[in-house]
């Protein structure tokens, strides 16, 4: 089956038309979701319901659901009986403390568990509930910004690894500034991806926290030039969200960030992920 398809950038984002997830597709159609996601970085399915087995399903075309590298209480609310697997990323709140993870404002660009020796390839968000207005999340591809790195910053950078320190809840870059990491890692500055072979910028504005073996100066400087570049709208998709929208994205070539949205109205979106077998090289 040929499926229709329309590409949202030049860089990154393609959306699969007139699906339904709800059903497995035949293997065919699974591969070509596949390319279709190795090709375009990240994939959009608007319009779907499912319940939480369906959606670790379509989880399941892209490899083994993730999830255990966190801390126990992101990965499934007891509030909400959720299947392990499936995480909330939610401001709905119970008792005063928020159901799910990263509840509120907006967040940094970042790759999901950078953090982690071997992160997770791919997160996928589901939309339950979704703000009148704001709330967009926005993918960079991270083959484009390296593509197009000045020459010789990118050779000087070849080969270096980068030091990434995280706490789950923060959003924005020093939040945790002194308190002891919940996970900490190095990894290269540019990863080549393991099954298309092309190089990505990976490091990110709100996990990654120096260059290794470089004096802390130049390390920022260094760093904020990355992450200027890699931010730059022409490799950015930016993703309004309705009910029923389906996102997949890979976390070895791309970044994400979210807008701001009103405290005052419920945002819940139900997250799994893909784990891996590749330590970054
Ligand atoms: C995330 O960074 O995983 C959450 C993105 C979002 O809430 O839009």
């Amino acid at each position: 089956m040929a499926l229709r398809t329309k590409k949202l950038t030049p860089h990154i984002g393609v959306e699969v038309m007139d699906i339904d997830l709800a059903t497995r597709p035949d293997d065919a159609t699974v591969r070509e979701i596949y390319d279709l996601w190795l090709d375009n970085v990240m994939v959009v399915f608007r319009g779907q319901s499912l319940d939480q087995e369906q959606l670790l399903q379509v989880t399941r075309y892209f490899g083994t659901p993730g999830g255990n590298a966190r801390p126990r209480e992101y990965r499934t609310s007891g509030q909400h009986d959720m299947l392990p697997g499936i995480m909330l990323i939610s401001n709905i709140r119970a008792n005063g403390e928020p159901i799910g993870a990263l509840p509120d404002g907006d967040m940094m660009f970042h790759h999901d568990m950078i953090h982690a020796d071997i992160p997770d390839k791919a997160t996928c968000l589901y939309a339950v509930e979704i703000p009148s207005e704001g709330g967009n999340t926005l993918f960079a591809s991270g083959y484009a910004a390296y593509e197009t790195l000045d020459s010789e910053l990118r050779d000087s950078l070849e080969g270096r690894r980068a030091f990434h320190h995280y706490n789950y809840g923060s959003q924005h870059r020093g939040d945790d500034i002194g308190t002891p990491a919940f996970s900490e890692s190095e990894h290269p500055v540019f990863r080549t991806h393991p099954e298309t072979g092309r190089k990505a910028i990976y490091v990110d504005r709100l996990i990654t926290a120096s260059i290794v073996g470089m004096e802390e100066g130049e390390s920022e400087s260094v760093l904020t030039r990355l992450f200027d570049h890699s931010e730059k709208d022409e490799f950015v998709y930016e993703h309004v969200w309705r009910k029923g929208d389906l996102l997949l994205w890979d976390n070895r070539c791309s970044m994400h960030a979210r807008r701001d949205f009103p405290s005052t109205e419920r945002r819940l979106l139900w997250r799994t992920t893909v784990s891996s077998e590749d330590r970054p090289a």
